[in-house]
């Protein structure tokens, strides 16, 4: 009795090692919905293995990039580097991925949108929600209402709590901590970067993966 107990629990243990992200690698993205270098990073490194990362990683999206936000007199205001559009499709995002936790599924989504031409608008948004099979239920109430405001507003302060502030997006911060090799590495194999960070055995993708060769070393 004692015994299968034990090893049941441990078994449980064991997979919820590996569903939880083993490494415990944090892994934030700070982009913003209409800037080009964000839509490379997304489509290009990001998406296309994130399937065999995804075990070792805990992702998150944060959808702001260069803007500011003020609180005036019970709205909030924004301003984004892109103009009203980008501040709009920062919001839509947030509000499918504040109702959705499954990071593989949210990569999905972001890469599809990022993808579009239309980025901003609710139908691509809602599109690619449903391409990914994404709850869209409370997405229409809060895109166009008080909530969509107040999660953008909150992926601002953290975006703004950048610690030194954000200066290129998109930014890719490792275990909150900025590091501007790890920054640099991540736009041109973020796969190896990850792979480097990963302790014990590692995916296959990661086999013959090495960290960008930095050229004025
Ligand atoms: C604040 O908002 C209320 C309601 O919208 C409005 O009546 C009032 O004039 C506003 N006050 C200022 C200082 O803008
Ligand atoms: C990172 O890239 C930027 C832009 O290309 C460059 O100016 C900077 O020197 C690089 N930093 C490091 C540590 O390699």
């Amino acid at each position: 009795m004692t015994y299968s107990f034990v090893s049941v629990a441990l078994s449980v243990t064991l997979l919820n090692n590996v569903m939880n992200n083993v490494n415990g690698m944090k892994v934030a993205v700070y982009y913003e919905a209409l800037c080009g270098d964000s839509v490379d990073f997304i489509t290009h490194q990001l998406y296309p293995h994130f399937s065999e990362l995804s075990d070792y990683i805990d992702l998150e999206l944060i959808p702001y990039g260069k803007a500011v936000h003020n609180y005036n007199n019970g709205s909030y205001e924004f301003s984004c580097q892109h103009g009203p559009s980008e501040c709009k499709g920062n919001k839509l995002q947030s509000c499918i991925l504040a109702h959705n936790d499954d990071q593989l599924k949210q990569v999905q989504f972001v890469n599809c949108i990022m993808r579009r031409r239309s980025r901003s608008s609710s139908s691509t948004v809602k599109g690619c929600a449903r391409q990914y099979h994404l709850d869209v239920e409370n997405f229409d109430s809060c895109s166009k209402g008080s909530e969509g405001d107040r999660l953008l507003a909150g992926m601002g302060d953290k975006t703004l709590a950048l610690d030194p502030s954000i200066s290129f997006v998109p930014t890719i911060i490792f275990d909150g901590k900025y590091n501007e090799d790890v920054q640099n590495d991540s736009l041109v194999d973020f796969v190896a970067v990850v792979c480097s960070k990963i302790g014990g055995t590692k995916p296959s993708i990661c086999e013959n993966r090495h960290l960008p060769r930095r050229l004025w070393n």
